[in-house]
């Protein structure tokens, strides 16, 4: 079996420590760094659906909207200044978030998540005032930097925080608050869309400042983490407030593997290039192929431009909000299910079962435009039950990848890199989601206007590819503590050959792996 070969840990390694109300407080907080992110992808698909927001904005896209629906459907918001707006923001995180790994890095995790609130407030308000295109633009960009920090922070401090045995579920908080900001987004904007006078954009888009408070706030009263502490030299406070958050007296073998860690990651000069080093190659590998896969599965063509989709095949604005209500519940619900089936089914059956999942839907929502629209865009009379049907494989779809690729791209990731590569790795992982989460919103609206139904095919055909590529190269990383990943590397028929015996990892590493005895082969 080309995957197999993988290692089940028992986790008798794990540190001692509790689910104390202190650690799922500052967790619980923290995970809500995931909100401004969130908010902002449901808000920007239902704004740009809103005909008075396009009328001031967006003139030619607004006029080509009023036109007959007899011209070609796939093509009326084909606009590079609206895709622009949309789009901005994911470059300008990207950037941050490799500024935001020094931050992070040097002044504590903390300070990051703040930087975050402060700019996405910034760029909240400059929105919700915006009086020019340019206003817009600058305030998507401040917005960017917002989540650039606060996504480079936020999953390494959960990391740390989270007790061992919890840091699954813990570490998808961070992708249900990404769901729940898209959901209340998207209620928000039906109902802003029906203020009278058509200025329901401005409190759609200020309204962003509410999630933005609520990390600034939460950075104020947030601890920073162990690690954060240690890294810069406080070693007695890390202690004590090791013991508060694990609910233990007895943290010295942890606190001591961190304090081995961190000097460990000190002593590299160039972490950057360290990372290019045969025995990472692993996770080299995943760091950029995992991101990069769940953009590719179109999850975000649904999620900026849901409205817009529901628009082309028919609904009416106030409908087409409704039915983006409606998958936004669907991600939530979704999410759950995953936090509930993570560490019992395991990682690679969600990739795959999702991956199947998605790709049916794909087909059948392509088989279905096709058969409406045609290659010319002119679907004529579209009879309700067609709508129902497109809307309900949506949402299967949607619900494949909730449960899959969303959360499991960010956790993977963060549970497979050994200490003194995680921040660097990390870092990785969300510049090639924020350049493909850019590249797919820049260019979703020119693809649906000349590969018209085709498009659902590319991205069916790229979770081909990102399912064969889970089955043969991802290991089971489930039930595995993470000091004993290199397990997983060294005893898969392929990686094995990067990551021999001995060489893996740090001395924290090593240290473990002498008492693995109750680690077995499968
Ligand atoms: C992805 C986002 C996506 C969201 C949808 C996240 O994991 O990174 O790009 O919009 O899930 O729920």
């Amino acid at each position: 079996m080309p995957a197999g070969g993988f290692v089940v840990g028992d986790g008798q390694n794990a540190y001692p420590g509790k689910l104390t109300p202190f650690v799922l407080f500052t967790c619980v907080v923290a995970a809500m760094g995931g909100l401004i992110f969130g908010y902002d992808i449901g808000i920007s698909g239902g704004v740009t659906s809103m005909p008075s927001f396009l009328k001031r904005f967006f003139p030619s896209v607004y006029r080509k909207q009023q036109e007959d629906a007899s011209t070609n459907q796939y093509c009326q918001y084909d606009s590079a200044t609206l895709t622009m707006f949309t789009s901005s923001l994911y470059l300008a995180a990207l950037i941050s978030s490799l500024v935001a790994s020094t931050v992070t890095r040097k002044f504590g995790r903390r300070l990051s998540m703040l930087f975050g609130g402060i700019l996405f407030c910034a760029g909240a308000l400059i929105n919700g005032f915006a009086k020019h295109v340019w206003m817009l633009i600058v305030g998507r960009i401040l917005l960017g930097f917002g989540i650039g920090f606060a996504n480079q922070a936020v999953p390494l401090y959960l990391s740390e925080m989270a007790p061992y045995k919890y840091r699954g579920a813990l570490n998808i908080g961070f992708q249900l608050s990404i769901t729940i900001g898209i959901l209340v987004a998207e209620v928000l904007n039906y109902f802003f869309a029906k203020i009278k006078g058509g200025w329901g954009w401005r409190l759609s888009l200020g309204g962003a400042v509410v999630p933005a408070l609520i990390i600034t706030i939460g950075s104020l009263v947030l601890p920073d983490t162990p690690n954060s502490m240690i890294e810069r030299g406080q070693h007695e406070e890390a202690k004590t407030k090791l013991r508060r958050i694990r609910g233990v007296d007895d943290v010295s073998q942890e606190f001591d593997d961190l304090v081995a860690a961190s000097k460990e990651s000190q002593s590299i000069e160039h972490p950057w290039r360290n990372l290019l080093r045969r025995k990472y190659r692993p996770h080299l590998t995943m760091a950029v192929m995992i991101p990069f896969f769940q953009q590719l599965t179109g999850i975000n063509v649904i999620m900026f431009y849901a409205p817009v989709l529901f628009n082309t095949i028919g609904f009416t604005t106030d409908a087409s909000l409704m039915s983006a209500v409606v998958t936004g519940s669907v991600n939530v619900a979704a999410t759950l299910v995953s936090i509930y089936g993570v560490d019992r089914w395991g990682r690679r059956f969600l990739f795959l079962e999702g991956g199947t999942q998605m790709l049916i839907c794909q087909a059948v929502v392509a088989a279905c435009i096709g058969a409406k629209f045609g290659v010319d865009g002119t679907p004529g009379e579209l009879p309700k039950w067609y709508a129902i049907v497109v809307v309900t494989f949506i949402c299967i779809y949607v619900a494949g990848f909730a449960w899959s690729w969303g959360p499991l791209g960010w956790l993977v990731p963060s549970e497979i890199f050994p200490l003194e590569i995680r921040s660097a790795a990390q870092s990785i992982t969300v510049s090639v989601n924020m350049i493909f989460t850019f590249i797919i919103a820049q260019i979703f609206l020119t693809m649906l206007c000349h590969l018209k139904f085709g498009l659902f095919l590319v991205f069916a055909f790229f979770v081909v590819v990102m399912s064969i590529f889970v089955y043969i190269f991802l290991p089971e990383t489930k039930g595995i503590p993470i000091e004993e990943m290199g397990q997983v590397w060294r005893s898969h028929w392929y990686w094995s050959r990067f990551v021999e015996d001995g060489e893996y990892g740090n001395a924290l590493e090593m240290g473990k792996s002498s008492n693995q005895a109750g680690t077995k082969h499968v």
